[in-house]
């Protein structure tokens, strides 16, 4: 029987044995379980130390209660006592063979499905039409998509939505300036940032052109049908733009995922009249504001939400009011995520207290703000080109690219469009995995250096493990056969084979925390870990029943490999 992640089948087994020794009932996450940094145990139960408190007996003592309780049958040999109370649990060989053996088979190796699957809408990328992606609108790029991976592949009911900033008072001069270019069907927005700073220049400049674009707006917002033909082409191109960056990355948004500002702009004064009806409102300054409890600015007064403007207009917080109340209400999400840098944590804060007392949200939903930190360039300042320009996008993927393919150039026993393809799948793996490897929350630095590197915790080092396996396998000229056998001889095949057994834990914590940089932590370790074992266990000259077996480790190392950086979103090439 293939076990999901055996840190919780440990968890539970001690979980009974603590019953049946001392009456207590404690959960797995109680049983402390955690693997083990010592070299012969693989895991560790810390709990007697804890309980021992508890039922007022030594902890060595509760420990050898525990001990003589516990149901290790088929799965680890007779646990240790050590320190204070430490249990120290080995797996069998046995179980750990067969365990390996299994997953050969199975397309999920190992991975549960939940039986608990959630709808959780991800609201991701969500750029601002008629201006270019900058590194925040990257990195949620980014970040979505391997997490909208992560849930599908866990087993949830995701639907992706692509909030773009397509709404609002900038359109009526972008508009206008539009009208003044003469716009037509061939001639396209090729440079997004030059053309909002022009449009910006001349509403600043021309008094004459800022009234057009005020009453631009209002003709927006009236539903004239020639000012939305116009909005809709700005759209519609910012869109063929922001199309061409998602191609680039794999990544799936399409235009069926725009849930854009304008989206929610016919939901807004509904919105706003149940949140007077449920009394929540309060008149501040002319305009309709809640007050979420606990929300202050620097000098102690309460903060407002602004949920419709002195001028009777809506803003980005009575659109994000109505997302949630759309989100639970309309569509039955039970979870929403919001993909969005650090600096708006207060905003969604807000939000979302404010929809717990409109009701919108329940204690069965959860509404999570998936922050992230800033990129940083190497002089630890916010990242731009040299000139203090802000980064094009697409510029900085196709550099990638070019980097990696100088990377991979030498290989001349590859064709040319085998080549092109790996520089891409490397290029574009590099900024990826950059991304994901580190703690979201935290900034990171972008060094094409460090990124490209085949050593170290990069996508390259990654890719090269798995290409590597799969060439030891060509050479070896066997194909890798469900029934196989697996003997371990040596530590190192030990420590690999508990590192591939580890793959539903990894998986489990990076969906929990949204955090798919434990994923990418797992994987470094068990590129690692074959590292490791590559050097000190010959494969293709081994005894024919040990070559077998190490044959296993190959494939079983390439499979979880490229399962883990398919759910990163990163490509997997099977030659470099
Ligand atoms: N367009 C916004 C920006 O560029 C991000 C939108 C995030 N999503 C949301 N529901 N507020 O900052």
């Amino acid at each position: 029987m293939l076990h999901g992640d055996v840190g919780l089948e440990l968890a539970a087994r001690v979980a009974a044995a603590v019953k049946s020794s001392l009456d207590l009932d404690i959960t797995p996450a109680e049983a402390l379980i955690r693997p083990s940094s010592r070299p012969g145990a693989d895991y560790q139960c810390n709990a007697a130390m804890g309980l021992g408190k508890k039922v007022g007996r030594p902890p060595r003592e509760v420990a050898a209660a525990i001990v003589g309780a516990l149901d290790g049958t088929g799965l680890i040999v007779e646990p240790e006592i050590a320190g204070p109370g430490f249990i120290n649990l080995t797996l069998t060989d046995t179980w750990l063979t067969t365990q390996l053996e299994g997953l050969l088979t199975d397309p999920r190796l190992g991975v549960p499905e939940t039986g608990h699957p959630r709808r959780i809408a991800i609201d991701y990328s969500s750029p601002n039409v008629a201006k270019e992606m900058h590194v925040g609108h990257v990195r949620s790029t980014i970040i979505g998509d391997a997490l909208v991976r992560l849930r599908r592949f866990h087993g949830d009911e995701v639907i992706p939505h692509n909030h773009l900033g397509d709404w609002g008072t900038p359109f009526g001069m972008l508009i206008e300036h539009l009208i003044d270019e003469g716009f037509s069907a061939d001639h396209s927005i090729s440079d997004l940032n030059t053309f909002y700073q022009a449009a910006r220049k001349k509403f600043d400049a021309d008094p004459d052109f800022a009234e057009r674009a005020r009453l631009r707006v209002v003709k927006l917002q009236s539903g004239d049908e020639e000012t939305l033909r116009r909005w809709r082409e700005l759209v519609d191109e910012s869109m063929r733009h922001f199309m061409k960056v998602y191609k680039t990355l794999g990544i799936g948004l399409t235009p069926e995922d725009n849930y854009g500002e304008s989206f929610y702009n016919p939901f807004l004064a509904d919105t706003v009249a149940e949140l007077e009806r449920k009394g929540l409102t309060e008149i501040s300054d002319g305009a309709v504001c809640v007050f979420p409890k606990g929300f202050f600015n620097r000098e102690g007064d309460p903060l407002p939400l602004i949920v419709r403007k002195s001028d009777g207009g809506y803003g980005y917080m009575s659109t994000d009011l109505a997302t949630v109340r759309y989100w639970t209400g309309e569509r039955g999400a039970t979870d929403l995520v919001y993909v969005v840098g650090t600096p708006q944590s207060q905003h969604f804060a807000m939000v979302f207290a404010a929809s717990r007392d409109a009701g919108w949200l329940t204690p069965g939903h959860t509404a999570v703000h998936v922050n992230f930190g800033s990129i940083l360039g190497e002089d630890g300042k916010m990242f731009r080109t040299r000139s203090g320009d802000s980064i094009k996008l697409i510029d900085l993927l196709s550099e990638a690219v070019d980097r990696a393919a100088a990377v991979v150039g030498e290989r001349t026993d590859l064709s040319e469009e085998e080549r092109a393809s790996i520089a891409h799948a490397v290029g574009i793996g590099a900024v990826k995995y950059a991304d994901l490897s580190s703690d979201r929350e935290k900034d990171y630095v972008f060094s094409w250096e460090k990124m490209l590197a085949t050593d170290g915790n990069t996508a390259a080092y990654l890719q090269y493990a798995n290409a590597r396996t799969l060439s030891i396998i060509r050479k070896s000229g066997e194909t890798v056969q469900p029934g196989a056998t697996v003997i371990l001889t040596e530590k190192a095949e030990r420590d690999l084979a508990l590192q591939l057994i580890q793959l539903p834990a990894a998986i489990q914590a990076a969906v929990d925390g949204y955090t798919p940089h434990k994923l990418a932590t797992y994987l470094y370790d068990t590129a690692s870990a074959f590292t490791s074992f590559f050097e000190k266990c010959p494969v293709l000259k081994a005894e024919p029943e040990i070559r077998k077996s190490r044959l296993v480790f190959c494939a079983l190392t390439s499979k979880v490999l490229t399962l883990g950086l398919d759910l990163l979103g990163i490509e997997a090439p099977t030659r470099l």
